[in-house]
Formats: C-alpha cells, structure tokens, sequence
C-alpha cells in the first residue's frame, strides 16, 4: 500500500503500536480489558485463533464514550448492542445488566476518565468450519482504553471527503443496521479516501443513495434546515445522530430525516458527521466541492457546543 500518499499524521497512527499512555486532559489511568471473566492488561488480553469472531467476523460490537468518567449514553449502546446480536442469531451470555455492571467495573479498574469503551461479543471458539453450532459458547470481550481518529486541527477546519467507489452493504445481505464485526467494506472504502489523500469517506447504498461515512452518520444543513438519511435506508441508526437531532430539535431547527443524494451535500450551506468516536465535526468539501463557507458553520459549531455540553452536563 502506497502509505507515501497519506497525510504524516494517518502514517503515525497506523505504525504505533505501543501502549496508549494516557495525555493529560485525556485523564490517566491504564487500559483495562474483561476477557469472559477475566481481567487482563493490553499485552495479556488474549483470544483464540480458533474464535469465529476472527475467522468469520462472525460477531457484534459497540464503542462508547465516557466524559469526566462518566459513561455516555451506555443504555442505548448496549439496546443496540443486543439488537445487533437477535439479528445475527446469537445469544450473549449475560443480561444487559450484567454488562452495565462489568462496563461500569471496567472504566472504575482503568482509571480512564476520558476513555472509549469497546463491547464484542463473538460466535465464540469453534472449529475451521463455518457452523456456528460447534461454537459452544459467545465470547465477550470489553476494552477500556481512549480513541482519537485525527488531529485536533482537522476537527478545527473540518474534514476533506471523498466519496468512496465501495458502497455499503445491501440492507438486506449483511444490514449496516447491525454492528457486526464485518466491517471490511467500510474498511475498504477508507482505504480509498486514504490513498486519496482525504481525511473521511463518504459512503453510498447500492442504489446511488447517500449513506454514512466509514464510521458516521451524515447531516446536511439548507436555509437552517437540517436533514439526515433515515435508517431504514439501510445505515447504521447512530447514538450520537440520534442525540444530535434531539439536540437540534430542541433548538428550534427543523431536523428531518430524507433520503439524500450526493447534489445535496454538494450544495448543502453546511455538512457534518457524527459519531460516537468522530463526535460532531466539519465537511469542509466533498469531491472536490468546498461546502458552504469551507468550514465549520454556525448551525455546526452551535450543535457542536451544545454536544460538547451535553456530554459534560
Ligand atoms: C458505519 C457507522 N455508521 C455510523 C456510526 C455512528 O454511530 P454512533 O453514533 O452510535 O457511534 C458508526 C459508529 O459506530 C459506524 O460505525
């Protein structure tokens, strides 16, 4: 892969493979991971070869963000988290109780106030075989660690995208609607904006629809209205978009959801993504086209604000 092309900073990212020392303001603490019952260190947390999880992608997950130590919006992950796992025939192993209980033991263990928590849950340890039947039991995993996707710089001018030539999954093969852990079109579109030289992607359904990003919903903002793809087109239904259009909405913008083409973004007065890692930033051009004023607007840095209060409050 030709990583000469990428910006310095993807470079960085992709060779570290050191432990995540904790940056002041991210607050110390070490990361901490629950493997089916045990608590294991970032070297120590280990798992089978023969787990589906990594032969198949044969699982589900979520990523959570915890402000000041606190854990933002947990209840709604882990609903999605168990939705996601109904769609693909598997049972996780504990109650969404049980899970609140180790999620919470997990940020108190690490120490992380400003941590990313991942849930997985896979097939589990079977044979080389595909048949789930030989699994005997899901695996669940839970780390507690921080996330930063890109420097604070591209979240002050907002992001270049491009859209990505691989399109979703069809919401009726693998649904983007569940968080599985086949993720490698999302992956694979990526690539393309990072061998492009752009920070983001923006991914289509396979009808030519806009869909989300390679891990975000999409909004755009026209004459002060605001418009996001609904989730029955197929996308992954976000946690942050959901508390953004119950923010805007709150604000007094008009919030709907609409099925979008490339155009609208092109000519949209604003554009942003969410995401529970992302959180709430810029398009500052798409395809070459600058939206808007070819940085964060005044509807984006508002729901910007009010987000970055929200999580706080
Ligand atoms: C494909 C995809 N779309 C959208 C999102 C945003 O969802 P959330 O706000 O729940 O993190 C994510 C992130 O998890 C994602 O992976």
């Amino acid at each position: 892969m030709a990583w000469s092309a990428c910006p310095a900073y993807i470079v960085t990212m992709t060779v570290s493979a050191k432990p995540v020392t904790p940056v002041a303001g991210q607050g110390a603490g070490t990361p901490t991971v629950w493997v089916d019952g045990k608590w294991c260190d970032r070297a120590s947390a280990t798992i089978s070869v023969y787990d589906h999880g990594l032969l198949y992608g044969d699982g589900v997950f979520e990523g959570v963000r915890v402000y000041g130590g606190k854990i933002f919006r947990l209840s709604e992950h882990l609903e999605r988290l168990y939705d996601s796992a109904k769609a693909i025939w598997l049972t996780i192993p504990m109650d969404r109780q049980e899970m609140t209980a180790i999620t919470e033991e997990g940020v108190r263990r690490s120490g992380i106030t400003e941590a990313y928590v991942r849930h997985i849950v896979t097939r589990g340890v079977g044979d080389l075989g595909l048949d789930p039947r030989k699994c005997a039991k899901p695996s669940v995993l839970i780390i507690v660690d921080t996330i930063k996707l890109w420097p604070e710089q591209v979240y002050e001018a907002g992001l270049s995208v491009i859209t990505a030539g691989t399109p979703i999954p069809h919401r009726e093969s693998l649904s983007p609607r569940v968080k599985s852990l086949n993720y490698l079109a999302h992956i694979l579109a990526k690539i393309e904006g990072i061998h492009a030289g752009a920070d983001e992607v923006l991914m289509l359904d396979s009808a030519g629809a806009v869909a989300e990003g390679s891990g975000q919903n999409v909004f755009v903002a026209k004459n002060g209205r605001l418009k996001t793809p609904p989730p029955y087109a197929g996308i992954l239904k976000g946690v942050t978009r959901d508390v953004v259009m119950d923010l805007a909405a709150k604000a007094g913008y008009h919030v709907e959801e609409s099925v979008l083409n490339r155009y609208d973004v092109y000519t949209a007065d604003e554009a942003f993504l969410t995401g529970t890692a992302t959180e709430l930033v810029a398009i500052r051009q798409l395809d070459g086209r600058i939206i808007g004023s070819g940085k964060a607007g005044p509807i984006t840095r508002d729901l910007r604000a009010r987000f970055q209060a929200l999580v706080r409050s």
